[in-house]
């Protein structure tokens, strides 16, 4: 398996992996290179599939399908997935640092970053008790475990507190830990799961020059990352997960500009969504998604490398078993799906059409719009009765995106939804893109609950939590 020569730019090369749990498919289809010397991030919202990636790299899960290629620099080449977990980092020489920080905290950081080195001990000491007598060969080595670990603490900027129990730093700085102590093993790719989560600009600033440091060595990082201003300030390469499928990939430039993306982190929290704007905040390209993809991101002609079209979700996509891992739905699938809503002409007008006309851009029409299923729902509104729509997104799996939708296609209220028959369902779906997921997630039934609760309290009817 190794030694097979290799003149690869690129250190990492994932090929249609796919990831799944039962009935759950965490990553389907995915592929993405990493090029060698390159800090390549990662991103996307919660459940969107990251750490199971990470999981499939380092040998802690064996995909379902797929394939992972290590190009080390000496022209060895691994199989990650054929690799025992135990010679990912030993032979292929891949680290990782997790979500949640996991060092020895009644150890001190010295310790910590010896015990990473304790391969190399045990073979100097032959596997056997000469360490303990100073037998030469396990001196030197021992030495040089020394010496690399102080390196590590001085870049880490720690050094000041080698013999402090690593419980006792400030959490900032026992990410940075984790990252020295992964540095010790010596990798060529070092994968971090979102080392910035969690800490204070200060800190992250830190964590920034340490990246930036190890990159100098030639280190090549993979990073998890859900900070969009450290994934933006470090990044030479992103990839843009949701929901297990790839969505954009580029230069941080034309991934953060990708209305795909903007829309896949609006399905995020609230408060989130307000950092991402402001974030990326460009007023653009919030406009954009306001008024459906213009020919320069639309599905006719994107720029970005979206894995496919929308009808094209994942494997078993025909069994109800789409990339379906939390609430809301795909929210860069909508930013397509929209332009397909367009084209098939709404059935009234948009009740949230703030933009004058002129600047409404054209679509492409339908190119891959979900055309065959496009009937209309039957109990669509012209307007909010009472002038005043309810809350649809206290239903659990519409989001605020779903929700103009529903309005735009005239449903306003709970009540409606909880009338729905097969052929409205089959028609909203259609609608937003969404397979089976009306039914998966019981919207009748909540919205018959959230119906009988608001009948009850007339007075509270309607406008949002
Ligand atoms: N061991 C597991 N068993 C079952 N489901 C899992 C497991 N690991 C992850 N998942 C599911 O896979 C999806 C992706 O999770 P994860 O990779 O942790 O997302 P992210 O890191 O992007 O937030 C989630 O729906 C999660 O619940
Ligand atoms: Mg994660």
């Amino acid at each position: 398996m190794n030694a097979t020569p290799s003149s690869n730019d690129f250190i990492l090369q994932v090929e249609h992996l796919s990831m799944k749990f039962g009935g759950l498919v965490a990553i389907g289809d995915l592929s993405f290179q990493a090029r060698r010397g390159e800090i390549t991030a990662l991103i996307g919202p919660n459940g969107a599939g990251k750490t199971t990636v990470f999981n499939c790299i380092t040998g802690f899960y064996k995909p379902s399908e797929g394939m992972i290629t290590l190009n080390r620099g000496d022209g060895s080449t691994y199989l990650l997935e054929r690799l025992p977990n135990h010679e990912i980092p030993a032979r292929a020489k891949v680290a990782r640092t997790f979500q949640n920080i996991r060092l020895f905290s009644g150890m001190t950081l010295l310790e910590n970053l010896l015990v990473a080195q304790h391969n190399k001990l045990m073979k100097a000491s032959g596997y056997t008790f000469l360490g303990l007598f100073g037998f030469p060969s396990y001196r030197q080595a021992s030495a040089e475990s020394i010496e690399l670990a102080r390196h590590w603490l001085e870049k880490a900027d720690l050094v000041d507190r080698a013999d402090d129990p690593a419980g006792d730093l400030p959490y900032g700085a026992q990410r940075r830990l984790e990252i020295a102590r992964a540095m010790c093993t010596g990798p060529e790719l070092l994968c971090l799961d979102e080392p910035a989560a969690g800490l204070n600009p200060k800190e992250s600033a830190a964590l920034n020059e340490l990246l930036m440091d190890i990159k100098s060595t030639g280190t090549s990082i993979l990073l998890i990352e859900h900070d969009m201003s450290v994934v933006m300030q470090i990044s030479d390469h992103v990839v843009v997960l949701e929901y297990g499928r790839k969505i954009s990939d580029g230069n941080p430039q034309s991934v953060r500009t990708d209305p795909r993306v903007i829309a896949a982190y609006l399905g995020v929290d609230d408060e989130e969504v307000e950092t991402v704007l402001t974030e990326v905040g460009d007023e653009d390209v919030i406009e954009q998604l306001d008024t459906g993809p213009d020919s320069a991101h639309g599905p006719g002609s994107s720029a970005s490398m979206m894995a496919g079209p929308v009808s094209d979700s994942v494997e078993h996509a025909d069994e109800g078993e789409r990339v379906t891992v939390s609430k809301g739905a795909s929210k860069a699938a909508q930013v397509d799906a929209r332009a397909a809503a367009v084209a098939s002409k709404p059935i009234v007008a948009p009740v949230a059409a703030k933009k004058p006309a002129a600047k409404t851009r054209s679509t492409k029409a339908g190119a891959k719009a979900p055309a065959a299923k496009a009937s209309s729902i039957s109990n669509r509104l012209d307007a909010p009765r009472g002038g005043k729509a309810d809350s649809l997104i206290r239903i659990k799996g519409i989001g605020p995106v779903n929700e103009r939708k529903l309005n735009e296609h005239g449903i306003f209220h709970f009540d409606q939804i909880a009338a729905w028959k097969q052929a409205d369902i089959e028609a909203a779906e259609a609608y937003l893109a969404f397979d089976g997921r009306i039914a998966r997630e019981d919207w009748i039934g909540q919205a018959k609950a959230l119906a009988k609760e608001a009948a009850a309290k007339p007075a509270t009817r309607g406008g949002r939590k």
